[in-house]
């Protein structure tokens, strides 16, 4: 896979980043995705008090110099507790610090302070531009399709949009879960490719069993969007899903709804991280020869 100038920066063997992922991104993930050469994440939160973050921390440290990404949360943090994190980070110079839901511009200033990037997330321009005046090194573009939070533009159009109006590095997100989609989307001149959907289906990742099951037999039509899980839009898995009406639907715990995003199409197994960064490359590689005739 072809370097870009943000993956050298990093000093990332492949531009592919393994997207934070809410209760199930861990560091079995992060650890496998440093050995395996490309940037694995999880969001701070997944380590449930600051004191296992700093475990955590200092478990990845024992075990590899690569770089790695903490997310951060912002607007869904209670203020305390983002500040422990944050200090954690600090203190680890964790590389990468990858922000959401909020505004950047405190944490560009401490990331600065001690060498690290940070990616922001956001899902159009307005908020694009608001993070590149805050001075973050790559804006993160959520397209529609994504799991999570997903936005509602095509990435088609998002990723040159994104590139066009602004000067600082753009991370394409969204249903990106084949060498393909990498192809696609560097050739859209995004610098790095963000997927979470297809991590989910990794022998390192903390999901359950049945959710990974799903992720592999869904098809992108069991894809539903909608904002009536957490208050924003969203993308779920329809099967686990309550029915609408039911008493089900009250009882029914965030936890036991499970998000994925459209690249489930192209997800057939459950893989071990190592694996599934092997077969982005063989596929990346295989479409350039495709295109070169
Ligand atoms: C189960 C799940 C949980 C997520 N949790 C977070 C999160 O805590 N913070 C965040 O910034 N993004 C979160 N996301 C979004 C991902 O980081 C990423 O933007 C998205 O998965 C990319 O789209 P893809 O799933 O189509 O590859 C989550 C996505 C999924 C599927």
């Amino acid at each position: 896979m072809i370097p870009t100038n943000l993956s050298k920066k990093l000093g990332l063997r492949y531009p592919v980043v393994a997207a934070p992922m809410f209760l199930i991104s861990n560091r079995e993930m992060l650890l496998a995705c440093a050995n395996a050469g490309v940037l694995g994440s999880m969001p701070s939160l997944n380590a449930r008090t600051p004191a296992k973050l700093r475990e955590d921390l200092e478990w990845l440290r024992a075990r590899t110099d690569k770089p790695f990404a903490i997310n951060m949360t912002i607007g869904l943090t209670k203020p305390d507790r983002l500040q422990q994190d944050v200090a954690l980070l600090e203190e680890f110079e964790v590389p990468v610090w990858i922000t959401s839901y909020g505004d950047p511009t405190e944490f560009v200033r401490r990331a600065r302070a001690c060498g690290s990037a940070v990616f922001h997330d956001v899902i159009n321009l307005k908020h694009a531009k608001k993070a590149e005046s805050a001075g973050v090194d790559a804006i993160i573009g959520v397209a529609s399709g994504a799991g999570g939070h997903a936005g509602r533009i095509s990435p088609f159009a998002l990723i040159p949009y994104l590139r066009k109006n602004l000067s600082v590095p753009i991370i394409a997100a969204g249903a990106i879960s084949t060498g393909e989609q990498v192809a696609a989307a560097l050739a859209l001149g995004a610098e790095l490719v963000y997927m979470g959907t297809r991590f989910i289906a990794s022998a390192e990742c903390g999901a359950q069993p049945e959710y990974k099951q799903m992720v592999v037999d869904s098809g992108p039509e069991e894809i539903v969007y909608t904002d009536q899980v957490s208050g924003v839009h969203a993308n779920f898995l329809k099967a686990s899903l309550p029915e609408p009406g039911t008493e089900a639907a009250g009882a029914k715990r965030w936890k036991d709804i499970w998000s994925a995003g459209h690249g489930v199409a192209e997800i057939t197994a459950v893989q071990p991280i190592e694996q599934i960064v092997e077969g982005l490359v063989r596929e990346y590689h295989d479409t350039v020869r495709r295109l070169q005739g």
